[in-house]
């Protein structure tokens, strides 16, 4: 008789954790799904995600960031997988407290129960915005994961197709600002086509994937397509980046929180971000689902 291996999926509720729980059950692994909020997984996402609540085996509320919530998680676990994180402002908590310590504390408990693998999600291009929090934050994380003991994997995507959807968003109103040129490339990702890139990195070595999908776009051609799809005229106004820059610091004047997660967007926009391609799934036809999806 086979035994069902159990992992545990940490941010379960997210765009990829949705697709990971997903990827997992598919693949015949027990899952218990870690979420804040049970009832937000009782319906799709806002990117067609998929409503996990009738998926996982398993739902198991907590906030990372309140230790007492977080007890006997990793019991009975074999495997963890982590695509937990700080992605829009929160008053309270940053991205030290949620990517870093947060994870940290379920590290902590899948040390004390020997799981034998732990897989993080962090982010692609790390090197080249080292002094970001949001890259620091999970950097820290992956510091700690090497440094457990534990047999790890780290994930690098470059960008989902969830970042893209707000592309789509800002062009239903008809009108959308850009940072830059928008003449950077990248080869953004689908989420179930990233959980399968997580769920094979179960197996093997230590190591770190670097991960993007099949096209390659410049972010100007991303926001056209995203015109074309909700059939409206493009009209993008660039912004330079030292008017985006100046409008970061006079933020974090007011939030240094949400300064902090909008100077990714600042960043990024300063590179190529092509990755190693995975997947099948096309950014086009994500675009004319969300159409049809948000008519
Ligand atoms: N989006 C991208 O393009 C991209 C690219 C590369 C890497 N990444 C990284 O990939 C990871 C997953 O991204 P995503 O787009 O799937 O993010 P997401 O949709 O925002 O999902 C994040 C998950 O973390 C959970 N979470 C946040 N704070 C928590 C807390 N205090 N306690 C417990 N759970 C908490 C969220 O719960 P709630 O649902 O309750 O909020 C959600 O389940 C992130 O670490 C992100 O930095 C993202």
């Amino acid at each position: 008789m086979t035994i069902m291996k159990k992992v545990l999926v940490a941010g379960a509720s997210g765009y990829l954790g949705r697709y990971a729980v997903n990827e997992f059950k598919e693949r015949g692994y027990y899952v218990r799904a870690l979420v804040r909020n049970s009832e937000k997984i009782k319906t799709p996402g806002p990117n067609m995600e998929p409503a996990i609540y009738n998926i996982a085996d398993e739902i198991v509320t907590g906030d990372v960031t309140s230790p007492e919530s977080l007890n006997g998680l990793c019991t009975g676990i074999d495997i963890v997988f982590s695509s937990l994180g700080l992605t829009s402002p929160d008053w309270k908590h940053n991205n030290y407290d949620v990517d870093h310590l947060g994870n940290k504390r379920i590290l902590d408990q899948a040390v004390a129960e020997k799981v034998s693998r732990f897989i993080y999600v962090s982010v692609f291009n790390e090197d080249k915005m080292p002094d970001l929090p949001l890259i620091k934050a999970h950097e820290l994380f992956v510091a700690d994961l090497k440094a457990s003991g534990l047999s790890w994997a780290v994930i690098r995507p470059n960008g989902y197709f969830s970042d893209m959807g707000r592309f789509f968003s800002m062009a239903r109103t008809g009108h959308m600002f850009m940072v830059g040129e928008g003449e950077k490339k990248m080869n953004p990702i689908h989420g179930a086509d990233i959980a399968m890139v997580c769920a094979d990195a179960v197996n093997g070595d230590s190591r770190e994937i670097a991960a993007g999908g099949p096209d390659i776009y410049t972010f100007r051609e991303i926001m056209e397509m995203a015109f074309l799809a909700c059939r409206k005229s493009t009209w993008i106004t660039p912004i330079p980046l030292w008017l985006a820059e100046g409008a970061l610091t006079g933020i974090g004047l007011f939030n240094r929180n949400l300064a902090d997660l909008m100077s990714f967007a600042v960043e990024a926009v300063k590179f190529d971000h092509v990755a190693p391609a995975y997947g099948s799934r096309h950014l086009k036809s994500f675009f004319e689902e969300l159409a049809i999806a948000l008519k």
